[in-house]
């Protein structure tokens, strides 16, 4: 078996994208583009893969981690020069290197697979992985002699009228014999517009020496789409998109409008799960089977299981066991964890707490650092008082209570199993098991008071008109 390396070149700044994040991590999908090219390289079962870093060199490590290796490239001078700085780790070896760009994050691992192939079968030292262009305007260009051999590749600024007319297109993708690339590599030089050494000149060297050179079209220009400005970026991130949608979709997922629809990569979706527009799932979250995720939801690094259904409704790092139910316009913030068939209504925040099996937390409630037990009811309008101004204190309550509407639950408190809380309480003692608290004024009427104030002027006018009707 031939080995096979790859390297990735990311150490650019992206000056086109006009931004303070080095351009191979801004994220297609939630996932940094640069990314991307690794995980679908990785699937080539690589034998070793080099990452060329320089700008922003330590956030890109980071970012990807021990899954490749790096090489410095201290200064930018181009792709040429960038790839040398891979020699040190990969010049001595035998096999084939695969060469991809850290902005292009729509290439497959099935299309670096077919290059591989047909590198080999041409039993080429270079291959080239080209697409044909619409509008080429930007891209290197395919410059082939009489009976189609590719002679070299002109970049858009060195291009002459007639080569910039071409259409088939540098994707910035090669494949090389690993040896006889480093030995051509320092034979390029810098002498075109941009005074930078060009990765493609070694086309031309090698069809010089007499070489095999062979380029692999691709029929589907979109996947060879490089990013170098935020429109490039926002084309990238719809084809990506519609991708992981239709990915979806042949899995047995329901999108009522794709087109609307935004799912992160990493995202899982069960079967028979109904998605209705607007939604956005991001980073990490896993929606279970049969699940209802109702429109305009945002739903990010979450565990839905199966058969919940989200209204309308805010979910961070939050879990909702199955069949519970949410919204609309509700917020599970970060450590959130409903139970089972729980019902969470209408405008509910839940913060850090847990909320146990059949729980009704219904109306206008702040759920914060608490442990609710199973089958209780939470009124309407209740606060869990959690905080004082320094630190957060935590509430419990038991299984099967009963927490009256407009309570004000001031934590740190325990509130046992079978107990009640009067409505329009204001709890600051613990209330033992089958006990009732209740802590309000108690209710005095007064005789005629009504007439003392203002609003007995307004109910007559209000009569007066509704007379007049
Ligand atoms: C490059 C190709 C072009 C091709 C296009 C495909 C060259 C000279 N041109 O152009 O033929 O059609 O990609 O998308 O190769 N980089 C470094 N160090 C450097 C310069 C660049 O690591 O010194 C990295 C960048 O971070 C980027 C990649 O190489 O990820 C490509 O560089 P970029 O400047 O975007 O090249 P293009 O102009 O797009
Ligand atoms: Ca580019």
């Amino acid at each position: 078996m031939t080995s096979k390396y790859a390297i990735i070149l990311a150490a650019g700044q992206g000056t086109r994208m006009k931004s303070k994040l080095y351009k191979v991590l801004h994220p297609v999908c939630g996932k940094p583009m640069v990314d991307h090219v690794l995980t679908e390289i990785e699937k080539n079962n690589m034998d070793e893969i080099v990452t060329v870093v320089g700008h922003g060199a330590e956030m890109v490590e980071k970012t990807l981690g021990d899954r490749t290796k790096y090489a410095l490239q201290a200064e930018q001078l181009g792709t040429g020069h960038a790839v040398l700085q891979a020699e040190k780790l990969l010049g001595d070896k035998d096999g084939m290197t695969l060469i991809a760009c850290g902005d292009t994050p729509l290439f497959t691992a099935k299309t670096f697979e077919e290059l591989f192939e047909y590198h080999k079968s041409k039993g080429a030292v270079a291959t080239v992985l080209t697409a044909h262009a619409e509008n080429p305007f930007g891209y290197g260009r395919i410059i082939r002699n009489e009976i189609g051999i590719v002679e070299k590749i002109v970049e858009q600024k060195d291009a002459t009228a007639e080569e910039a007319a071409v259409k088939e297109i540098n994707t910035g993708v090669y494949c090389f014999d690993n040896k006889e690339l480093f030995a051509a590599l320092h034979q390029i030089k810098n002498d075109n517009a941009q005074g930078e050494y060009y990765l493609p000149d070694v086309m031309e060297i090698f069809q010089k020496q007499g070489k095999v050179v062979a380029a692999y079209q691709m029929k589907n220009f979109e996947e060879s789409m490089g990013v170098n400005d935020r429109i490039a970026l926002s084309n990238a991130t719809k084809v990506m998109r519609r991708r992981i949608n239709e990915n979806l979709m042949r899995q047995g997922v329901t999108l009522i409008d794709p087109d609307t629809t935004y799912i992160d990569i990493d995202v899982k979706v069960g079967s028979d799960t109904v998605i209705e527009p607007g939604v956005q799932l991001k980073g990490k979250t896993e929606i279970g089977a049969d699940c209802y995720i109702g429109a305009h939801s945002e739903i990010i690094d979450s565990v839905i299981e199966d058969g919940v259904k989200v209204t309308s409704s805010y979910i961070e790092d939050a879990i909702m066991h199955k069949n519970s139910n949410i919204g609309p316009y509700s917020h599970l913030r970060p450590k959130a964890e409903i139970g089972e068939n729980a019902h969470i209504g209408n405008f509910v925040e839940v913060k850090k707490a847990t909320i146990g099996k059949n729980t009704k937390v219904g109306h206008l409630t702040y759920v914060g650092d608490a442990t609710l037990g199973r089958d209780i009811n939470v009124g309407c309008g209740t606060v869990f008082v959690n905080y004082d101004g320094i630190n957060k204190h935590h509430t419990t309550v038991g299984d099967y209570s009963f927490i009256g509407s407009a309570s004000n639950i001031i934590a740190p408190v325990n509130i046992a199993d079978h107990a009640y809380v009067a409505a329009g309480s204001t709890i600051t003692d613990d209330i033992d098991a089958h006990d009732m608290g209740i802590a309000r004024g108690r209710q005095v009427n007064k005789k005629g008071y009504f007439d003392r104030y203002p609003v007995a002027e307004a109910a007559r006018i209000a009569e007066e008109k509704a007379k007049e009707e």
